[in-house]
């Protein structure tokens, strides 16, 4: 079934110079980049994004960092999306990543992990509406 999901190259993914390699992941296996805007997260959005990790040791370094420098937001179309979108990336931490994957690839430490992905339809629903009004 064709669904959408949201995608966004973290900072450390642009300042890298990787935006173009790793987009290129999503379209080689047939997905379709349907919304693709480059700029800062502002504190509203990282908040908003990120409400399910209030009050984590990690929650204010993680605002701080997705807000630190210029991502790239994305909404991405095709059959499965969401679950394709967070096989690509692969796990949460790029030491546990596998070789091959998005953070596996590019990633070195969990607090700058290259890429965020929504994790259910319901999730993409509301971080599309959060990050394209
Ligand atoms: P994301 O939301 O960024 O796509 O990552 P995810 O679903 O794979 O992982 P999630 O549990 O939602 O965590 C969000 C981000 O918070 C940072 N984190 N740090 N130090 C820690 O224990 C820890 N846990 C999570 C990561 O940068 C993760 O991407
Ligand atoms: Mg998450």
């Amino acid at each position: 079934m064709s669904e959408r999901t949201f995608c966004m190259l973290k900072p450390d993914a642009v300042a890298g110079r990787h935006i173009g390699e790793i987009i290129n992941r999503f379209e080689r296996v047939g997905l379709t980049i349907e919304r693709l805007e480059m700029g800062m997260v502002t504190l509203d959005q990282a908040k908003a994004n990120y409400a399910e990790h209030k009050g984590k040791p990690f929650y204010d370094g993680l605002l701080t960092y997705i807000t630190s420098g210029p991502v790239v937001k994305m909404i991405i179309a095709g059959s499965d999306a969401v679950k394709i979108c967070r096989k690509l990336m692969g796990a949460t931490n790029p030491l546990e990543a596998a070789p091959g994957t998005i953070r596996g690839d590019f990633g070195l430490v969990m607090d700058a992990n290259v890429i965020h992905g929504s994790d259910s339809h319901e999730s993409a629903d509301r971080e599309i509406a959060i990050f394209f009004t």
